[in-house]
């Protein structure tokens, strides 16, 4: 989601200054008229993740885990189907990791029957959706605030601590509370660079994985044609300073812009407004939106964005700046040379990452470019297969909301998956 950078900045700055209150909340939603919507678009807008779970029927365990650095990262679980396996009891695992300024309700918001969680939940699987450090359901920490403005010392990390810290402690959670030695990884976008941090930094974990299902895999950017690029080159090296200057390390987090956005979403992305064609350029840019199911808007918006670290979205310029998957590169040279050993980040060794790996694109996805997909299955140390998804028009959004994501992906994701515990099951 690069392109909202520049809003997101622009934003951030905004929020330095004034906080969003409940009241311009009340006021926007009474503006307008609540028969605008069906119930279910207001109610799923203003549910949070284990709302939406438990409103349609499904069962939900909230589980908040400590990191080994003190961020409490919050995970939620469907442990298994409401119309088909919908009994307790042993089921494979699969871990959901979601993307840049997003959080478990991207798996959740098309509703059962097409949304990923749910599919997953009827397929048989006890599914946990994690949301990283700093997003709207993991902005807390043993002893750090979030609000402070002054050291920021809570929004120092970026999706290398993510994938080094958060992940563990989700994985090794999962592996204590369900007994389960193995579980699938299926991530989207963010949420696959992280699984890569991990394994090729500590190789250890690729053993507790069965597959990873690298949904728009963000890794390498050669062929990434965004804007973005040029920006960088120019500007990158000063917007941390900038940004922690400012006071902000944050980007459009917390419960005060959700309730902003919320409300935005309620009155100005519903089917009556004439401003929703500018709802659907500010959410997608410019995508492809045939698929996309417009009515839904508010129930998006109401969970997007979920927040995220400023360093976050300076690693991935950094990525796109000097063309390397690479660690976090600080400001000051001495710093890498403490934390890295050398002036310079090393880069992520992916031949390290040896889980079973299945990477799914699509061929309309600006954000993650096919041809950089590509070159990530040859650097991988163990791809299974690379698979484009068959409509033309597939983007980066469509894996989470697109109307036909269900047909196009998530039923053969389901297929594959199975098909890798075979493999499994043969091997051992
Ligand atoms: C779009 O979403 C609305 C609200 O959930 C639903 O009623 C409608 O059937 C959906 N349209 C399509 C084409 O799926």
């Amino acid at each position: 989601m690069l392109h909202v950078f520049a809003l997101v900045l622009a934003a951030s700055a905004a929020s330095a200054q004034t906080s969003p209150n409940a009241q311009l909340v009340q006021e926007l939603l009474q503006a307008d008229p609540a028969a605008r919507h069906s119930n279910n678009i207001v109610q799923d807008a203003l549910l949070d993740a284990p709302g939406l779970i438990r409103k349609y029927g499904y069962p939900v365990e909230v589980h908040n885990i400590v990191t080994a650095d003190g961020y409490i990262v919050q995970a939620h679980r469907i442990p298994h189907g409401r119309d088909a396996n919908n009994r307790p009891g042993p089921r494979p695992v699969v871990l959901v990791m979601h993307g840049l300024m997003c959080s478990s309700a991207d798996f959740l918001v098309l509703g059962p029957g097409n949304a990923l969680a749910y599919v997953l939940a009827e397929a048989g699987y006890d599914v946990w959706l994690a949301n990283a450090r700093g997003n709207y359901y993991s902005r807390r920490h043993i002893f750090l605030d979030p609000n402070d403005r002054e050291g920021l010392e809570f929004w120092k990390f970026s999706w290398d601590e993510i994938g080094n810290l958060d992940l563990p402690a989700l994985v090794n959670f999962i592996i204590a509370n369900t007994g389960q030695q193995k579980m699938h990884y299926i991530g989207h976008s963010q949420g696959t660079t992280t699984f890569l941090v991990l394994n090729s930094l500590r190789p250890e974990f690729n053993e507790k994985f069965i597959s990873f299902q690298a949904l728009a895999p963000s890794a390498y950017v050669e062929h990434n044609e965004n804007k973005l690029r040029e920006i960088m080159v120019q500007f990158e090296s000063v917007l941390e300073s900038v940004a922690f200057s400012l006071g902000f390390g944050e980007a459009m987090g917390g419960e005060g812009w959700r309730q902003i956005f919320t409300a935005l979403g309620l009155t100005l992305c519903n089917d009556q407004s004439f401003l929703q064609p500018l709802c659907v350029f500010a959410i997608l840019g410019a995508g492809e939106i045939e698929n996309f199911n417009k009515t839904m808007l508010p129930v998006i918006v109401g969970h997007n964005p979920a927040g995220a670290a400023i360093r976050q979205i300076i690693h991935y310029g950094q990525v796109l700046r000097f063309n390397r998957f690479a660690r976090y590169n600080h400001a000051n040279p001495l710093t890498n040379l403490a934390e890295y050993g050398s002036l310079t980040p090393p880069e992520y060794d992916l031949s390290r990452v040896t889980v079973p790996a299945y990477l799914h694109y699509g061929k309309n996805d600006a954000q993650s470019d096919y041809r950089d997909v590509l070159l990530l299955g040859e650097r991988l140390g163990n791809t299974i297969g690379v698979y484009p998804i068959e409509r033309e028009t597939f983007n980066h959004f469509d894996f989470i909301w697109g109307g036909d994501v269900r047909t196009q992906l998530y039923d053969k994701l389901v297929d594959i998956m199975r098909s890798a515990e075979r493999a499994l099951d043969q091997n051992s």
